[in-house]
């Protein structure tokens, strides 16, 4: 049984977890950094970076005390090393290189998307390659064949938002602070999806991508209107959403071919109606619905240790440099309007 340290300090949470090889979370902490970017409507990646650098170091120390273990029970230190902002990233990986040093451990350099790619088969042991992956975060809204560790193929990403930003910006519009999504899902409970129309960027398109800056202006629209209660734009928006993810991953189902599990992963995945969606979408494809538990949808270091375990044996260099961008599919084209997101 191998035991991997996992970091992760990407965007706004700063975490660290023990994870052995027979997918148990040994322990594992998370500090979240919400207080401190509150008061800025969202993640200030000066303050992150400083946030980051002053907890991680006790909060690994932390989890090494909760677990009973030290540095020498490890097997591996597996660090976040991209995508993010950079110097939270540059944190993490340089604390990670730090201990893999002094323990004379590998340290394995670990991409946060694939940790959020690979988290589904953490919780669960019988999910196996390949499966369709649906990939929703702040950053990122993907569909992706998953064929194996380090084997992604990008069947459609967002042209312009990513589905978590256009629930934080819809938050924003609503007043209803940072971070945003999981309260415009509280709000959302409260109102009627009919009540506003709005659009639904792509339905139906025969390209594979996602939109939501339409989405996004026309909540504005609404908002500035004033003739709609706030829970009726919400759930408007959220279903408005909803509907396009659904008809993006119909889509994809079509062109994926043989595979029989949708999974879905990252921040949005912790949204209740997204995940009852995507279940009958694939109950109408005959396919196994996947979707981690809630805590490890939104950023965690247990899917980073994961990772780590889905790739002992492989050492990264202690010259290893923090990416910014790092495309889960590198081969996969840049698509039009894609602007700055990886
Ligand atoms: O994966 P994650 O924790 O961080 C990134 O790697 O981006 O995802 C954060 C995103 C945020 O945009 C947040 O608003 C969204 O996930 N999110 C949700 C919910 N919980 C988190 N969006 C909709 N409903 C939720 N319950
Ligand atoms: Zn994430």
């Amino acid at each position: 049984m191998e035991t991997v340290l996992g970091i992760e300090s990407s965007c706004d949470e700063t975490a660290a977890a023990l994870v052995t090889s027979g997918r148990v979370i040994l322990a594992q902490r998370i500090a979240s950094q919400d207080d401190a970017h509150r008061p800025y409507g969202g993640v200030v990646p000066e303050i992150a970076a400083r946030a980051h650098a002053e907890r991680l170091a006790p909060l690994i120390a932390a989890t090494l005390a909760d677990a009973g273990m030290t540095l020498s029970d490890v097997d591996a230190i597996a660090a976040t090393a991209g995508p993010g902002l950079i110097g939270g990233v540059m944190v993490g990986l340089v604390t990670g290189k730090a201990l893999a040093m002094a323990g004379d451990k590998p340290l394995i350099a670990i991409n946060h998307l694939e940790g959020h790619a690979l988290s589904p088969r953490l919780a669960d042991a019988s999910l196996e390659f390949p499966y369709l992956l649906l990939l929703v975060s702040g950053g990122h809204c993907q569909l992706l064949l998953v064929e194996g560790v380090g084997r992604y193929r990008r069947l459609a990403t967002t042209i312009d938002d990513a589905l978590g930003e256009a629930f934080d910006k819809t938050a924003k519009m609503l007043g209803l602070g940072y971070p945003g999504g999981p309260a415009v899902e509280r709000l959302a409970a409260e109102g009627d999806a009919r009540k506003v129309p709005l659009p639904r960027p792509l339905l139906g398109s025969a390209e594979p991508h996602f939109s939501f800056a339409g989405l996004k202006s026309a909540v504005l629209r609404a908002k500035e209107a004033g003739q709609h209660a706030d829970a009726d734009i919400a759930a408007s928006f959220q279903q408005a959403a909803i509907d396009c993810v659904v008809d993006r991953t119909r889509r994809a189902i079509g062109a994926a071919g043989d595979v029989d599990a949708l999974v879905v992963a990252g921040g949005v995945a912790a949204n209740r109606t997204i995940r009852a969606a995507l279940e009958r979408l694939a109950g109408e494809h005959g396919m196994r619905f996947v979707a981690p538990p809630l805590s490890l949808c939104t950023d965690n270091a247990a899917m980073i240790a994961w990772a780590g375990i889905e790739r002992l044996g492989q050492s990264d260099s202690l010259d290893f440099a923090a990416r910014p961008r790092w495309p889960l599919d590198a081969a996969a084209e840049p698509v039009r309007g894609a602007g700055v997101k990886a």
